[in-house]
């Protein structure tokens, strides 16, 4: 069973914060919810109509003490939740300003683009992190409405077409962090799965020259007829490969795929059987998707299979 994310197991600093706030606010309306019960406990006890006496007992019109006492025990509450509002959204909201972000967010319909501005690393569904940093996001879409949410890591944020929104992201542990679209996006909302994999610093550099290197393209055997096919086949009209004449951003970047852990932001494990699945037919795993059924033969699939594989 997966843990539960978000309040009940804050990851990072901005959702401790609000896992603080959250705790306060709950601390603070239970002690609210028992004295008024035990006041109502009180006063039907107390004033119970007794046995013997049937007279109505005294009625008060107006006290001006219990009217400013009353008045201002609330507000003395909203005060105090007030400021500890404030303060927890100085620890989360990011900066209003012109800052270069760390991670370039895009949704598209319906999977994740992760451009690194600060490297140039172009990557999609699986977002890696240096452990303990923390991070500027800028979150963007590319067609419809959808929303960024990494339910451990920090609160939820809509990616709007030609609006930029920004939100801090950092991870205190080491670990995938798993995270959805929140916000209704067409059919295949469901399947626009978001992974955080944070890791060391030296892990997240090694990981990031990784991806900066421009994968030699074979030019023999069946993964060079696989290569070969990906320029003749549509395939190229919507997906880049660096050091291929594939440079389309319709589709995910598949220089580095075979690092991946999915498929189809997380339809499938990332394997040669499922990788050969979804190539057959990627409308039968993510029906409504932009990726057509190519109608590619056997050996088509296993020479394109056989050259994706070496996209490490
Ligand atoms: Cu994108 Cu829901």
């Amino acid at each position: 069973m997966e843990k539960l994310g978000g309040i009940f197991n804050p990851s990072s600093p901005e959702m401790e914060a609000m896992a603080d706030l959250t705790y306060y606010v709950i601390a603070i309306s239970i002690g609210i919810l028992a004295i008024i019960v035990v006041a109502v406990a009180y006063i039907i006890i107390r004033y119970r109509k007794g046995s013997k006496d049937s007279s109505e007992p005294y009625q008060n019109f107006g006290d001006l003490r219990l009217e400013i006492v009353w008045t201002l025990i609330p507000v003395a509450i909203i005060a105090v939740l007030f400021q500890l509002t404030c303060s927890t959204m100085k620890t989360i909201d990011p900066p209003i300003g012109n800052e270069e972000p760390d991670i370039v967010v895009i949704g598209h319909q319906w999977w994740w683009e992760f451009y690194y501005p600060k490297s140039g690393v172009l990557t999609a569904n699986e977002m890696h992190i240096p452990v303990g940093k923390k991070l500027l996001l800028r979150i963007e879409s590319i067609d419809v409405i959808h929303d960024f949410w990494v339910p451990e890591l920090g609160p939820k944020i809509d990616a709007i077409p030609g609006h930029t929104n920004h939100l801090w992201m950092g991870a205190s542990e080491p670990g995938v962090y798993l995270g959805a679209c929140a916000e209704f996006c067409g059919t295949q909302h469901a399947n626009m799965r978001i992974r955080v994999i944070a890791e060391t610093e030296e892990e997240f550099n090694e990981w990031q020259k990784q991806e900066l290197v421009v994968p030699r393209t074979p030019r023999s055997g069946i993964a060079g007829k696989g290569a070969e096919l990906f320029q003749t086949k549509a395939c190229m009209n919507c997906h880049t490969i660096k050091g291929t004449p594939a440079a389309a951003r319709i589709g995910p970047d598949l220089t580095h795929l075979n690092k991946r852990q999915t498929i189809g932001a997380g339809v499938l494990t990332n394997s040669p059987e499922n990788l050969t699945k979804w190539l057959y037919n990627p409308q039968k795993y993510k029906q409504g998707s932009l990726m057509p059924n190519m109608k590619l033969s056997d050996s088509e699939v296993e020479a394109i299979v056989a050259y994706l594989e070496g996209l490490k």
